[in-house]
C-alpha cells in the first residue's frame, strides 16, 4: 500500500486517538470510520452500520475502495470479523477470532499460560456451580471470580472471603448474570502489587512495544469504589524500569506471541498485556485483544513514528526490521463522566466550552460518549470525553488537562482529580 484508504471501526474515544494519529500519516488517502462519534466525524467519513453486520461492512469496503481496516473493540474481534474479511482479500488489523480467545476466553488465557509457564495467579476453571463451591477450599480467603467470556469489563468479581464469593458464585450460575459468558468461570488467587498496561505491536513473530501506561479503573479517588471502564491513565509509569520492561518482554510478551503461534493461533495485531507487579514478580492480571481505553489516548500522543506505517508492518509481517521511535514526552488523560456512571445516568446534557477549541500536540479532546442534536453538542454516554495532556514531566501535562477541563462543562461532569497520583508520589510497591 503506498497511499490507501482507511477504515476504523468503534466509537469511543480509543477509536478518536487512533484516528487523531492515522490522520497525520502521509500514507493515508482518505480516512473513514464506523460508527464514529461527533470528534471523529471531523477527521474521518462515517456511516452508520453494525460493527457485527461484516457482509454491510465488506460491502461499504468495497464502495469505498478501503485498503485497510483497523479494529478498536474486542467484540468484532471475538465475533472473528478478522477470518471474514481476510477471506474476502480485505487487509485488516487484528487478531483472528482464535487468536482474540486470548481475552475472549480467560479460561484459554489462563491454560495457555499454565502451559507455556507465562507468570500469572494460580486459579481453577470451573464449569458448574457444584464444582466452583467445591474448589474455593483450594484458596485464601481473598479471592477473585471472574466470567470466563466477554462481560463488558464486568465480569470481574474480588471477594473479601469464602462467603462472598459463595454468593457470586450462586448468583452467576443461578441467575446467569453473565449470559453465555458466565457458563465457565475462573477462580484466582488475589494479588497485589501497582498495575501497569503494555501494548505489544505483532505480526505473531516480532513485536514492538509502545510506552507503558497505568490505568484509573475506580470511580474514585484513591482507587475507591466501583470499577469503570477507566477514569484516567499516564504514561510512561515510572515503575515500568528498563529492567521491569526487559522482564515484561522476555517472560510474558515474547513468550505469549511464540505460545499463540505454536497453538496455531498466530496473534496478529496488539496484544494488551494487563500486569502486576507483585511481590513475587510480575505477573499477567489479563490479555487483550485491542488497545485499552483510555490508555491509547496517552500512549498514541507518544509515538513519533507513522501509526499506519506499523500498522502496515504488522499486517504484512515485516516487524521485524521496523523501528519504532517515542517522543520521550510524558502524556496524561482524564476522563470526563456523566454523573451516574458506571451505574445510570442521564444523556442529553448540553456540552459548553469546546466551541472554539482546537487540538494540539499539547492538549487533544478524545470524544466518547458525545452526539450532535439539532446543533448542540450533547452527552450521550457514560464516559463523555477524555482530555489528554502531552509534556516534558508529567505533572506539566496533568496541569494542562486540569485547567482545560474548568473550562468544559455540562450538567454533573464527573471526574477524578488525582489521576498520575501513584507516579507522583513516586510510590512503589
Ligand atoms: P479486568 O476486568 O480483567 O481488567 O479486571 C479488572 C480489575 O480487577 C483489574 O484491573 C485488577 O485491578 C482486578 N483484578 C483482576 N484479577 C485480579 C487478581 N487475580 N488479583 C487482584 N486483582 C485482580
Ligand atoms: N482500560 C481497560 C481496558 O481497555 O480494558
Amino acid at each position: 500500500m503506498k497511499q490507501g484508504n482507511v477504515l476504523i471501526l468503534g466509537s469511543g474515544g480509543r477509536e478518536h486517538a487512533i484516528a487523531h494519529s492515522l490522520s497525520k500519516s502521509p500514507l493515508l488517502k482518505k480516512l473513514f470510520c464506523i460508527p464514529a462519534n461527533p470528534g471523529i466525524a471531523e477527521l474521518c467519513q462515517t456511516d452508520k452500520i453494525s460493527l457485527s453486520d461484516f457482509e454491510a461492512l465488506a460491502t461499504f469496503c468495497e464502495k469505498e475502495k478501503i485498503d485497510l481496516v483497523v479494529v478498536g473493540p474486542e467484540q468484532p474481534l471475538a465475533e472473528g470479523i478478522v477470518d471474514f474479511f481476510t477471506q474476502k482479500n480485505i487487509l485488516i488489523f487484528g487478531p483472528s477470532q482464535k487468536a482474540a480467545r486470548i481475552e475472549s476466553s480467560k479460561a484459554f488465557a489462563k491454560n495457555l499460560m499454565a502451559k507455556y509457564k507465562i507468570p500469572t495467579a494460580s486459579y481453577k476453571i470451573c464449569n458448574s456451580k457444584k464444582q466452583a463451591l467445591q474448589e474455593l477450599s483450594g484458596f485464601n480467603e481473598k479471592l477473585v471470580v471472574k466470567a470466563s467470556g466477554l462481560a463488558a469489563g464486568k465480569g470481574v468479581i474480588i471477594c473479601e472471603n469464602h462467603n462472598e464469593a459463595k454468593n457470586v458464585i450462586s448468583e452467576i450460575f443461578n441467575t446467569n448474570k453473565f449470559g453465555l459468558a458466565g457458563k465457565e468461570i475462573v477462580l484466582e488467587e488475589f494479588m497485589e502489587g501497582e498495575e501497569i498496561s503494555v501494548f505489544a505491536f505483532t505480526d505473531g513473530k516480532s513485536y514492538v512495544l509502545l510506552s507503558s501506561a497505568q490505568d484509573h479503573k475506580r470511580i474514585l479517588e484513591g482507587d475507591k469504589g466501583a470499577n469503570t471502564g477507566g477514569m484516567g491513565a499516564y504514561s510512561p509509569v515510572p515503575v515500568a524500569t528498563k529492567e521491569v520492561l526487559k522482564e515484561i518482554k522476555d517472560k510474558i510478551i515474547q513468550p505469549t506471541i511464540s505460545a499463540l503461534a505454536n497453538e496455531g493461533s498466530v496473534y496478529k495485531g496488539v496484544l494488551y498485556a494487563g500486569l502486576m507487579l507483585t511481590k513475587n514478580g510480575i505477573k499477567v492480571v489479563e490479555f487483550n485483544c485491542r488497545l485499552g481505553d483510555p490508555e491509547t489516548q496517552v500512549v498514541l500522543p507518544l509515538v513519533k513514528s507513522d501509526l499506519l506505517e506499523l500498522i502496515l508492518a504488522c499486517v504484512q509481517g515485516n516487524v521485524k526490521n521496523y523501528k519504532l521511535e517515542l517522543s520521550g514526552k510524558f502524556a496524561s488523560t482524564v476522563v470526563l463522566a456523566s454523573k451516574g456512571y458506571p451505574e445510570i445516568y442521564e444523556k442529553g446534557k448540553i456540552i459548553n466550552g469546546l466551541q472554539n477549541f482546537k487540538n494540539s500536540d499539547e492538549l487533544i479532546i478524545f470524544h466518547a460518549g458525545t452526539k450532535i442534536v439539532d446543533g448542540n453538542l450533547v452527552t450521550n454516554g457514560g464516559r463523555v470525553f477524555s482530555i489528554t495532556g502531552v509534556s516534558e514531566n508529567l505533572q506539566k501535562s496533568l496541569d494542562l488537562v486540569y485547567k482545560k477541563i474548568e473550562e468544559i462543562g455540562f450538567d454533573g461532569k464527573i471526574f477524578r482529580k488525582d489521576i498520575g497520583y501513584r507516579a507522583l508520589k513516586g510510590e512503589k510497591t
